[in-house]
């Protein structure tokens, strides 16, 4: 099969996910919450940022390398963290590590990933970045932060943009509970995609592994938490601006607060000694009523000119990556378009999404003219801002 002509683009990788997945799988994947409104919100003002076409400008090959905290990469992007990622294709958190250690490329592990940081330490290599929803526990985030250093992850991401269960209606609608629950519909919609259930039933059901984990030492510690329905409860604790500075106590290696959306928290964090923030508005999921990711990222730029600074939400092409570069980011991470990937292709999905992604940019920055990432910035047609939600 010739990938690059029947699917070459993030589109046709959901496309063909989209049919290869049961309906619980994929809208679990696709959805967001509410409306949806932020979700649009996001591709259109990402779509809203232009760049001058140049012309004349001689032979150049755009150089994609890059240097985020203290690390070489060859392209500037990655694989965002992505809970139940498992659920998407067997084995998906293997598979999409395991091509992004290869690309040389960074991958977040969830918190509530189907798999142990032990079980990913074999594949992620030198490119582990882990995840964490802090636990209300403090004895659960010391061992988690160790673990997952013990694993070989070297960059935290702390996720502070999930304060209270969202109501992501279109998952509801397709019957999904985390942790998942098998009804009737699941089962039907799993006998019409027989390929991922029998692979997904020679894994194991999918299920959260770490906090299945501290679920069962709660339990053996109390009578509170009686159940696995609970295993989110433990996890995620309702984290304020003390639990930041004792996490930046804890771990002793770069780290990344991911959720930011306001210059001046970003300037908050930056004081507390977080090395980078990441802009990203969990690409609608958490929160239908606020302003696109896109359009966040000038002015928080323009608050930390220093402060390395990743950018999500919304991100399905070569060309959004430059769009976010040339408004600030450093280095820009991805969910859907990996697990469209794996869904679509399994193993040969995510390499296939690198590929689409990395000749993508190298095209876009032949007609602009840019031969490196720090001059995408000059190539902006519109002012940063300008077109977008303010
Ligand atoms: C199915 C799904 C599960 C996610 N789970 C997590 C998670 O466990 N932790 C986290 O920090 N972000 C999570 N996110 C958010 C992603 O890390 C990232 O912010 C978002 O997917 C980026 O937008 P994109 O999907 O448009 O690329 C999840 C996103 C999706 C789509």
């Amino acid at each position: 099969m010739d990938l690059n002509t029947r699917f070459p683009a993030v589109s046709d990788l959901r496309k063909r996910a989209k049919r290869r997945v049961p309906h619980f799988v994929f809208e679990y994947l696709d959805s967001s919450t509410g409306a949806e409104d932020q979700t649009q919100r996001n591709r259109g003002d990402l779509q809203d940022v232009h760049f001058w076409p140049a012309i004349l400008k001689g032979k150049f090959d755009p150089d994609l390398s890059t240097t985020f905290m203290g690390r070489d990469y060859p392209l500037p992007f990655g694989c965002a963290p992505v809970g139940m990622s498992g659920i998407m294709w067997p084995r998906a958190e293997k598979i999409i590590s395991a091509a992004c250690a290869k690309a040389g490329i960074p991958y977040g592990m969830s918190t509530v990933a189907t798999v142990l940081p032990e079980q990913l330490a074999p594949t992620i290599g030198d490119q582990g970045w882990f995840q964490m929803y802090m636990p209300g526990n403090p004895d659960f985030r010391a061992d988690m932060l160790k673990r997952a250093k013990a694993s070989g992850f070297h960059t935290l991401i702390v996720t502070v943009d999930t304060p209270f269960e969202s109501s992501r209606e279109r998952q509801r609608r397709a019957n999904l509970t985390i942790p998942p629950k098998v009804n009737l519909a699941m089962i039907i919609s799993m006998m019409l995609h027989p390929e991922w259930t029998l692979g997904t039933l020679k894994e194991g059901i999918p299920s959260l592994k770490l906090c299945e984990e501290y679920a069962a030492q709660a339990n053996a510690n109390s009578t509170e938490f009686h159940s696995l329905a609970h295993a989110g409860h433990i996890i995620r604790g309702q984290p304020g601006w003390d639990d930041i500075a004792a996490i930046r106590d804890l771990w002793d290696g770069p780290m990344l607060v991911k959720g930011v959306q306001k210059p001046e928290d970003a300037v908050r964090l930056t004081e507390m000694g977080i090395d980078g923030i990441w802009v990203s508005n969990h690409s609608g999921r958490q929160f239908d009523g606020g302003p696109s990711s896109i359009s966040r990222l000038p002015a928080i730029r323009a608050a930390i000119p220093d402060t390395p600074i990743v950018f999500d939400s919304g991100v399905m092409g070569g060309l959004d990556i430059l769009r976010a570069l040339a408004l600030g980011a450093d280095f820009v991470m991805m969910g859907r378009a990996f697990h469209y990937a794996v869904g679509a292709l399994g193993e040969k999905g995510p390499p296939h999404l690198i590929n689409i992604l990395r000749d993508d940019m190298i095209s876009n920055m032949g007609q602009i003219g840019a031969g490196t990432l720090a001059e995408l910035p000059a190539c902006l047609m519109n002012p940063p801002g300008a077109g977008q939600t303010p």
